[in-house]
């Protein structure tokens, strides 16, 4: 996985804002959809997520991510990871609750370009208030296969949940 940062054209991630138009957003699952049109909103607003959007124009919303806070047991965690960790009963990290791109702008590295948007974001915020790891919550079967695709370990105790060490995401953006 080589960190690629920039975008041909205009595109750019902002924090979610009124300026975004998000009746239109489709991203082939329900679930994404709703919570980017009815939820997102309140979540930035009541401090639980934060969420960006990747837009071409200031209003289009070509894909989204959100961040928060997250806390994993030790005990979940693989033997290779805990190893490596103090014994504390669980290790402070960054969940990637959601993260989609538009049906519209499928297959043109957007959803590489938010994801690393989202791990050098998650990176420098962890020298401020540390975090272990990334962690995600795949939806099904092939978003397992996209964050797989980009390094990340299944939780052997959680289906479909799976993590990124920071240390790993260091490695990655060590020139950046
Ligand atoms: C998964 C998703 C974000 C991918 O977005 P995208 O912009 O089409 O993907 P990209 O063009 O950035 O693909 C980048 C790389 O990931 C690979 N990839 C994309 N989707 C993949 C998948 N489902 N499984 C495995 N690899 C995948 C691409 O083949 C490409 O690989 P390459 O660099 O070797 O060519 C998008 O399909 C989506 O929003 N799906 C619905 C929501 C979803 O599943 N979200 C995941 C979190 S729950």
């Amino acid at each position: 996985m080589a960190p690629k940062r920039t975008l041909q054209g205009d595109f750019r991630v902002e924090p979610l804002g009124k300026a975004h138009d998000r009746a239109t957003f489709s991203c082939g699952s329900e679930p994404l959809d709703n919570y980017l049109k009815r939820q997102a909103g309140q979540d930035v607003a009541k401090r639980v997520a934060v969420c960006f959007v990747l837009t071409p124009d200031g209003k289009t919303v070509a894909g989204y991510y959100t961040l928060s806070q997250y806390a994993v047991d030790l005990v979940q965690l693989p033997a290779e990871t805990v190893k490596k960790l103090p014994r504390y009963p669980e290790v402070p990290t960054t969940l990637l609750g959601r993260l989609a791109v538009s049906e519209r702008f499928r297959g043109q590295k957007l959803g590489e370009f938010l994801l690393l948007d989202a791990l050098y974001r998650c990176l420098q915020q962890s020298r401020q208030v540390a975090s272990a790891a990334i962690v995600v919550d795949a939806k099904d079967e092939s978003a397992k296969r996209f964050y797989e695709h980009f390094q990340f370990v299944p939780l052997p105790s959680i289906p479909n949940r799976l993590f990124l060490p920071m240390g790993t995401i260091g490695d990655l953006f060590r020139d950046a």
